[in-house]
């Protein structure tokens, strides 16, 4: 980083020089301007990282100069320079924005300080702004991703809810439907959106832990509390508490927590004093509240205090139109994380995806996703690089035309046959009404050739039987009843798509 240039405006060509003299051996880079239409050519042309602004200048007054400067570059730290007498006027000057004022005659030492300070300040702004920027840019509402009518509703609701002064919400779905995702939305579309958001996972934590993060504790509170400390609820001061897990609040909390929510005060732990704060809570649940009400185990009245606004999030399974252009976004997103050159979705791929049942929502969805492109050897995600789970949903493909050239010197059937039963086994896991599907067999048909191939899946060597012998057993004991294959048919029925 090369050292900032300041840029000196006044008019005393003798003040100018000294001013320079003292910040070129500081280290500084400096420009002069004797007159306001310099000075702010000077701005306009980025010269000048800190403006030293003498009040009074010969074709302009430092003040209309300063709103000039501000117009142009509003982050341009200023500093005015004041002679005696003038110090109200200097004062109107920070108001506009000014950074300080130095009187003259100046301490340099004193100049050069509030100089370095100026622009540390600055600096400092900067970085702020930009975090809050990107902040806002990964976790605000454009990060929500879906066009079914159910999640454009949600999400239309979390803006509208974000705007307004509503202090509670209550955010209900199913584990990975985004319950983290909206909160965060809702806190970066608000007007807390520059204060903290803080979040809590109720479950992890045990019960007097958990009330001591949330309301924190005075000194001495219980044997642990050797210092005060101040609890989230404080500390979010202005923002939002994200609860998350809320169903698995223990019911005194819960109690805590609704007096809270109804007088916006608490005490710490062992204290006696209210502490009043203005803070938005979120509350989130997979769970299902109503049940639990009705069996003792979350408090009703602190249900219909959160639930004046509740937003569901939809499951995965019931807002299919979502799950193409999730995945794609997933896949480009991995893409770019893990180096790969995976861009889209083949058909037979995008087919399973719709298929299947999403029991883990978007959250399942995007691991998939992460692993089809870090195993994945081809441009597109294809069938194979889902996981077994959700391949089972597609059919198999058509048959169609000669799909096989017989070569003239004439094959072994058996082989051919074997060969083929193998491969479908082992591309569905020994899964054998599915192998059945792929090879357009029953499965009484698929049973008689593992029987009579003594087809084995690795690993359940010695519970066959094993080798040889083992087939020829098999093959004497072929029949419809026939013993059932090594896999059995429990892990068949299990493994059966849902729809
Ligand atoms: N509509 C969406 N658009 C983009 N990404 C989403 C969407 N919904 C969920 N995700 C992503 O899916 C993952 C799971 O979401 P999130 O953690 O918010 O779920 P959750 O409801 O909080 O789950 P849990 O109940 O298990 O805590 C996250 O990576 C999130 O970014
Ligand atoms: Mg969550």
């Amino acid at each position: 980083m090369t050292a900032p240039t300041i840029l000196i405006v006044d008019d005393e060509k003798l003040i100018r020089w000294s001013l320079a003299e003292r910040l070129k051996k500081e280290g500084f880079g400096t420009v002069e301007a004797g007159d306001g239409v310099t000075a702010l050519e000077h701005v306009k042309n980025l010269e000048g990282e800190l403006v030293l602004l003498d009040l009074r200048l010969p074709d302009t007054d430092g003040i209309r100069l300063l709103k000039q400067i501000r117009a142009v570059n509003a982050d341009l730290p200023v500093i005015m320079i004041t002679a005696y007498g003038t110090v109200e006027v200097a004062v109107e000057a920070m108001k506009l924005g000014a950074y300080d004022y130095v009187a003259k005659p100046f301490n340099m030492d004193e100049l050069v300080i509030t100089v370095q300070r100026a622009l540390e300040a600055s600096t400092l702004r900067r970085e702020v702004l930009d975090i809050r920027r990107s902040q806002k840019e990964r976790f605000g509402i454009r990060n929500i991703l879906g066009t079914s009518a159910s999640l454009k509703e949600a999400v239309s609701l979390i803006e509208r809810v974000g705007r307004s002064d509503a202090t509670t919400i209550l955010l209900l779905g199913e584990s990975g439907t985004g319950k983290d995702l909206m909160a965060r939305a809702i806190h970066y579309e608000s007007r807390r959106a520059e204060r903290p958001f803080m979040t809590i996972t109720c479950t992890t934590i045990q019960e007097t832990l958990l009330e001591s993060e949330l309301f924190g504790h005075e000194k001495g509170a219980f044997t642990d509390a050797r210092n005060l400390k101040q609890g989230l609820f404080e500390l979010a001061s202005g923002g939002t508490v994200f609860l998350d897990e809320i169903g698995d609040m223990p019911l005194s909390l819960q109690a805590k927590l609704l007096r809270f929510l109804e007088d916006k005060a608490f005490k710490r732990l062992g204290g006696v004093v209210d502490i009043r704060v203005d803070v938005r809570v979120i509350a989130a649940t997979h769970r299902d509240i109503e049940k639990m009400i009705r069996e003792g185990r979350f408090r009703e009245d602190l249900f219909y205090r959160l639930n004046i606004v509740p937003i569901r999030l939809p499951p995965l399974r019931e807002r299919k139109e979502d799950v193409e252009a999730l995945a794609l976004h997933f896949v480009r997103h991995y893409s770019r994380e893990l180096s790969r050159k995976v861009t889209g979705l083949a058909p037979r791929a995008v087919e399973a995806l719709a298929a299947y049942n999403w029991p883990g929502n978007v959250r399942e969805l995007r691991n998939s996703m992460e692993r089809a492109v870090l195993l994945g050897s081809d441009d597109v995600v294809t069938l194979e690089d889902l996981p077994q789970e959700v391949r089972k949903g597609v059919a198999p493909p058509e048959r169609k035309g000669r799909l096989y050239i017989l070569p003239r010197e004439g094959i072994v059937f058996d082989d051919v046959e074997k060969d083929l039963v193998l491969q479908a086994l082992e591309f569905t896991d020994w899964n054998q009404t599915r192998s059945a599907e792929l090879l357009g067999m029953s499965r009484d048909q698929i049973r008689y050739r593992i029987e009579k191939f003594a087809l084995v899946a690795p690993g359940r060597e010695g519970a066959a039987g094993g080798g040889a012998g083992g087939a020829a057993t098999a093959l004497g004991a072929v029949g419809r009843e026939g013993p059932p294959a090594k896999n059995g048919a429990s892990r068949d029925s299990s493994t059966r798509v849902g729809g």
